[in-house]
C-alpha cells in the first residue's frame, strides 16, 4: 500500500486510518462509499463486488470508529446489511468502553422494511429504523422505531435523535445514493470516504449520489488523504462550506 497525500510513504492496510480522529461531543457524519471508475455505486444492483479486499477491509475499519452505521431503506431491501468487524477491531472497542459492533440505523421513506433474521439477531437496543409509514411500529419487538411526521425523515431529525436519545454522535453514513444525497443536500456531512474501484462496468448502476431534488452546486470537497493499493484508489476528503 503506498500513501500519495499528504505525503508519499509505503506503508501496510492495517495502519490506514487507525488514527482516524472523529469529534465525540458533536454529531460527526463521515460516508463511505466505493464506485468503479466510471461511476456506478452499484453492479447488478448490489455494492460489495466492486471493492476488493482491501476496500472491504477498510470499510470495516472505518466502521470500528462509528457510533452508529446508516443506511437507507434501498439498501437494506436489496443488500444483506451487517454492521460487523473483525474480532480484533471488536477489542480495540470494547477496550475503549463501547459495544463490540456499531449499531445500524435504517433511514426508510413512506415504504416498508423488511427484517430478514440477521437484522431480527440485533436485538432492539442495535438496530434503529427511522421512517414516516406507521407500519413500521409493528417491528418494535426487534427495533427502536422512530416514525417521522415528514415523508422523509429529515436527516437533521435523524441525527439529532441519535444524539440526543442514544448518545450517538460518531455516524457512517454507508449509502445508498438517494440518502447520500439527501444527507449532503441538507449539509450534514462532514468527510468523505471514497474508494475508486480499478473497473469499468459500462452499464447501468446508479451514481454515489442520486438527487431526488436539487443539490447545491457549491458543494465543496478538500481532499485530506489518498492511499492506492493494487489500482485500487482510497480517497479521504473533508466538506468545506
Ligand atoms: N457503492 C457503495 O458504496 C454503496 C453503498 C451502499 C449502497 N449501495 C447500493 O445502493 C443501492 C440502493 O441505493 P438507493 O439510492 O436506491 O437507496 P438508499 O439510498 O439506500 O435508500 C433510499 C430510500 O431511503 C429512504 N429515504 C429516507 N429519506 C430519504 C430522502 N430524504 N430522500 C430519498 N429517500 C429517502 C426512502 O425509503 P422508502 O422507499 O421507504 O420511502 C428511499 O427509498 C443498493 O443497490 C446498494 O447496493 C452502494
Amino acid at each position: 500500500m503506498l500513501q500519495v497525500y499528504p505525503c508519499l510513504r509505503e506503508c501496510r492496510l492495517t495502519d490506514v486510518y487507525t488514527d482516524l480522529w472523529l469529534p465525540i461531543d458533536e454529531p460527526y457524519v463521515y460516508m463511505n462509499m466505493v464506485t468503479t471508475v466510471d461511476g456506478r455505486a452499484t453492479i447488478d444492483g448490489k455494492a460489495y463486488p466492486i471493492g476488493d479486499d482491501a476496500d472491504h477491509y477498510l470499510m470495516r475499519r472505518l466502521r470500528s470508529f462509528a457510533d452508529a452505521v446508516i443506511v437507507g431503506a434501498g439498501t437494506a431491501r436489496n443488500e444483506r446489511v451487517s454492521v460487523d468487524i473483525p474480532e480484533d477491531m471488536q477489542h480495540e472497542r470494547v477496550a475503549a468502553g463501547k459495544s463490540a459492533n456499531p449499531r445500524l440505523v435504517i433511514v426508510s421513506g413512506q415504504g416498508e422494511v423488511k427484517l430478514y433474521k440477521s437484522l431480527m439477531e440485533l436485538g432492539k437496543e442495535n438496530l434503529i429504523i427511522f421512517g414516516s409509514n406507521k407500519s413500521l411500529l409493528d417491528l418494535s419487538d426487534y427495533a427502536s422505531v422512530h416514525v417521522s411526521s415528514h415523508p422523509y425523515p429529515k436527516p437533521e431529525e435523524v441525527i439529532s435523535t441519535l444524539r440526543n436519545q442514544y448518545g450517538l454522535t460518531r455516524l457512517l453514513l454507508e449509502g445508498g445514493p438517494k440518502l447520500n444525497a439527501a444527507f449532503i443536500e441538507s449539509g450534514s456531512v462532514n468527510e468523505l470516504f471514497w474508494t475508486i474501484a480499478p473497473k469499468v462496468i459500462g452499464k447501468e448502476g446508479l451514481p454515489m449520489v442520486m438527487p431526488t431534488s436539487n443539490l447545491p452546486v457549491k458543494t465543496q470537497l478538500q481532499l485530506v488523504s489518498l492511499y492506492v493499493s493494487d489500482s485500487e484508489i482510497f480517497t479521504r476528503y473533508k466538506f468545506v462550506e
